[in-house]
């Protein structure tokens, strides 16, 4: 039987978010964090954003000695290939992306031998070594300029089929080809169009914004479909002021903080990462405290890494 572990108090999440502050300060680290994490660490972050945000953020860092990063294995990888010379902790390495795991070089190999002329596009969710194996990676916020500025007929595009839907939407002329042919987010795949139906009966004022890793039907009823950064900006502009969300909750908590003259519905309240929230208050503090757990990547597949990250941010 597993025991659940009882919720930190008030004065519990001040006493280890002062300890992260300070243990921040004394070893000159900086603090990433996805805007899926929960809002006392998002609170206490350097730098909060979506993938394509903290891609450019983990660029731009000139003089940490260590840099913590509170998201999914990924993303701290993809802080690693733009910082070679810094140390980066990632507080528990469990905290993986199940959909990154969907697409693998091998994949990507038998795609490549199918369709020789077209080049491969990955989103950031896959490993550092399937990224290797690509042209160049993608953000949920970018993916459809990124295939439209390649100029090309084809494309082999995964892991995530509704962010190819996405993108094929706009590019209809772009034939993508998918690698796996479902690649999937379990989060983003939670979302039925039946739960929205009712909470929009309930509310009929309120508009839908969703993430393109959404279902099809989903980004069809959606008022705005885009990342995580973008559904932000558009809700803080949107004269609407009852907005329902089709994402991971740790948005809407930041939304619904944000701005408060607003009320923010979760489309389905089980939406929420388990991986991502295997970052805690804690395990923060321990990854500042003792310097774990270091994120590594081979020299062979850092090269070839970062190439298709650094491909991408100059198209971006
Ligand atoms: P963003 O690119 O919007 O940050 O999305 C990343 C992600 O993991 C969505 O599930
Ligand atoms: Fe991965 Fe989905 Fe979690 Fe994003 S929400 S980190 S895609 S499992």
């Amino acid at each position: 039987m597993t025991v659940k572990k009882p919720k930190l108090t008030l004065e519990e999440i001040k006493a280890l978010s002062d300890e992260i502050l300070a243990l921040k300060e004394e070893k000159n680290a900086v603090l990433l964090a996805h805007y899926y994490q929960i809002m006392p660490i998002q609170g206490i972050a350097d730098r909060v954003g979506d993938s394509l945000g903290l891609a450019k953020a983990a660029k731009e860092i000139k003089k940490a000695d260590l840099i913590v990063f509170a998201g999914v294995y990924f993303m701290a990888e993809t802080a690693k290939l733009l910082n070679p010379e810094t140390k980066v902790l990632i507080p528990n390495v469990k905290a993986s992306c199940p959909l990154a795991d969907q697409c693998n070089p091998e994949l990507i190999d038998s795609a490549r031998e199918k369709y020789p002329d077209a080049p491969v596009v990955v989103y950031v969710n896959t490993t550092a070594e399937t990224k290797a194996h690509a042209d160049l990676t993608c953000t949920s916020s970018n993916a459809a300029k990124i295939v439209e500025r390649l100029d090309v007929p084809e494309v082999i595009f995964g892991p995530d089929r509704n962010l190819g839907f996405y993108v094929q939407k706009q590019l209809p002329e772009v034939k993508l080809h998918f690698v796996p042919p479902n690649g999937h987010c379990y989060v983003h795949k939670r979302f039925d169009l039946e739960t929205i139906l009712a909470i929009k009966k309930e509310h009929p004022g309120a508009i839908l914004i969703a993430h393109p890793e959404c279902n099809p039907d989903i980004q069809e009823h959606a008022d705005f479909v885009g990342s995580t950064a973008k559904m932000l900006r558009f809700a803080e502009e949107a004269t609407e002021k009852e907005i329902i969300v089709a994402t991971e909750k740790g948005l809407v908590d930041r939304l619904s903080e944000l701005y408060s003259d607003k009320q923010f519905y979760l489309a389905k309240n089980t939406a929420i990462c388990r991986n991502m929230k295997r970052i805690t208050l804690e395990n923060l503090r321990d990854a500042l405290l003792y310097e774990q757990y270091e994120v590594t990547i081979p020299e062979a597949v850092q090269i070839n890494a970062k190439k298709a990250i650094l491909r991408m941010l100059e198209l971006s």
